[in-house]
């Protein structure tokens, strides 16, 4: 079994979904530890119900984000992970904290990647007048939001939409994925090559396709 370390900022609706897999067997590898950088956020008390170690790093105080991201780093290690999941961590990382877990860390981005890197993205989809909106789960990279893509899962615009609507269009579309990329990765059809990600050893092309 995997050790599954979890980095939050907020709900942890996507963390949640994680576990849930975890707990009901579906993932070969089990959430040891959520990690958030705000105390009294929802996906805290989430995961302590379901019985998941939590702890709290908050940036405050840091003199600088090295500072921070290497305190970070020595925590995640403390938990021995295979895998650290960014579910909603809402921080820039520095250089050094992606080279560290190069290949073994995943984070979810709601955006058609390479659209909308960065925050505010659903609405930016709104205001370019676009059809079709979604979410990525990519491996993470020293470039902001610009790992190798592993899937993608789209949904629609409709007139008259709001950021909100969207939203939570596409977070439910998030708990479907996410889980399922963790899975791969956890039973090693998963990996991140020089050439871009891997799933059963065909390369990934923009986005993979779930047939599972
Ligand atoms: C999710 O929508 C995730 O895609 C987004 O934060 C939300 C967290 O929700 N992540 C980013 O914007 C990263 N740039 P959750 O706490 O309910 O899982």
């Amino acid at each position: 079994m995997k050790r599954i370390v979890v980095l939050i900022s907020g709900s942890g609706t996507n963390m949640q979904a994680i576990i849930d897999a975890c707990q009901a067997g579906k993932v070969a590898g089990n959430v040891v530890a959520v990690i958030s950088n705000k105390a009294d956020v929802g996906g805290l008390e989430k995961a302590a119900n379901a019985g998941v170690e939590t702890a709290v790093l908050s940036h405050k105080g840091f003199a600088t984000r090295e500072a921070y991201d290497l305190e970070l780093q020595q925590l995640v290690d403390s938990f021995q992970p295979d895998l650290v999941v960014l579910a909603g961590f809402m921080r820039i990382l520095t250089a050094d904290f992606t080279r560290h877990y190069h290949g073994r860390m995943l984070n979810i981005h709601p955006s058609l990647l390479p659209k909308y890197k960065g925050i505010n993205t659903h609405q930016r989809a709104l205001d370019a007048g676009d059809s079709e909106h979604g979410v990525s789960v990519h491996f993470v990279t020293e470039e902001l939001d610009g790992g190798p893509v592993i899937l993608q899962a789209t949904v629609p615009v409709f007139a008259g939409d709001t950021a909100a609507d969207l939203q939570a269009r596409v977070h439910t579309q998030e708990h479907a994925i996410y889980p399922l990329v963790v899975q791969w990765f956890c039973a090693e059809r998963l990996r991140l090559t020089d050439q871009g990600a891997e799933l059963d050893g065909q390369l990934l092309g923009a986005a993979g396709y779930a047939d599972d």
